[in-house]
């Protein structure tokens, strides 16, 4: 027991994300979860570090038709086509009931403009109980026809004017991985982190974004090779799941060595956590914390076990917060060549 002087000890996955406090680094992942908290029937809220919600657009959008989400040998195939309830359903019916959600709220929002960002961030800044707004930036520009996160210029953009409208809670990037080659994810974070002649939306903010999530889902598809028809309705979508876990741990170690280690710029990891050891991966590599969403569909308590694994993972690397180990990798051991 602490003596009444003493202040209690930090449970040791207690963390800060970009002044948001934690109580664990193990997050759900935007559209995964259903709209706000439908995954409460299966998981304790309140032993997560956070949700995020589902990505939110100006419009309803029933997305595309069957099939939509398969499963494939290393995860699992997407194009749900951003089906959701948009801006004016989601605060008429969910944001009255953010503030009693027993976790942090994370805000996503999806968009094909600039101004449709602007609307619905501007919706969730003003909506009680959330913490951070999310954008999903791998969505394409109805102007340009290219995503959002692939243009640094157009990202700068577009945080710039999603800034300006968010001055009461943090801005998340959530970058896509199709950034390897050009530009590069150190340019597009830089984009994100310091977009040219963005100015903080509040006081004690930043001119850009105060965490980058990273990454999104890969670009992919599957073929029926007896019909020879694509098997997403679609025709192409997104892998997710253990498939793109290596990927996107190299993604965050590059970001994170880049420029979020300098610029002290939190990163979320995301893609392929199933067990803790996956996080722990993304911990090393430089994330402050992870986002779980193919994990949620082959086990909803995945994400309270990788939790758990993580604490004793902690101990046993003799640390006593998972802070001292975010961006904590060592050289790799060669072996053999004299
Ligand atoms: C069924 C499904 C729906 C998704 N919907 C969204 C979404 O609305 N917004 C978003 O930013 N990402 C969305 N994603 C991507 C996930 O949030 C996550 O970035 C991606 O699946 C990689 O993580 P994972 O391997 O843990 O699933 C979706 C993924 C899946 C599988």
């Amino acid at each position: 027991m602490p003596s009444p002087t003493q202040a209690p000890a930090r449970p040791p996955l207690a963390t800060d994300l970009a002044g948001i406090p934690l109580r664990n680094p193990v997050l759900l992942a935007a559209g995964t979860a259903g709209t706000l908290t439908e995954m409460a029937d299966v998981v304790d809220l309140s032993k997560l570090g956070g949700i995020v919600t589902k990505s939110i657009t100006v419009a309803p959008r029933e997305g595309n038709k069957t099939w939509r989400i398969i499963p494939s040998d290393h995860g699992m195939l997407n194009a749900i086509g951003l089906a959701n309830v948009g801006v004016e359903a989601f605060a008429r019916d969910y944001a009255p009931h953010v503030a009693a959600v027993p976790t942090a709220v994370v805000g996503s929002v999806s968009e094909f403009s600039i101004e449709g960002y602007v609307r619905v961030a501007a919706m969730f800044n003003a909506t009680p109980g959330i913490v951070a707004v999310e954008l999903n930036v791998s969505c394409p520009n109805v102007n340009h026809g290219c995503e959002f996160g692939s243009d640094p210029a157009l990202l700068a953009e577009l945080v710039r004017e999603v800034r300006a409208v968010t001055p009461r809670v943090r801005l998340f990037v959530k970058l896509s991985p199709v950034v390897m080659g050009q530009p590069g994810i150190v340019a597009v974070s830089k984009a994100a982190i310091e977009p040219l002649g963005g100015v903080p939306g509040g006081p004690n903010q930043r001119p850009g974004a105060d965490c980058l999530c990273i990454a999104n889902t890969v670009p992919a598809m599957a073929i029926d090779v007896e019909s020879r028809r694509p098997r997403l309705s679609r025709g192409g979508g997104g892998l997710s799941g253990p498939g793109i876990h290596p990927i996107a741990v190299r993604l965050v170690h590059d970001a994170w060595h880049g420029i979020c280690r300098d610029t002290k710029t939190p990163i979320v990891g995301i893609g392929g956590v199933l067990t803790w050891k996956d996080a722990a991966e993304f911990i090393i590599a430089g994330a402050t914390a992870v986002e779980i969403g193919t994990g949620l569909f082959v086990d909803p308590r995945c994400p309270l076990k990788v939790a758990s694994g993580l604490e004793s993972w902690v101990r046993r690397q003799g640390a006593s917060s998972i802070c001292e180990l975010v961006g904590s990798i060592r050289p790799p051991e060669t072996v053999g060549h004299a």
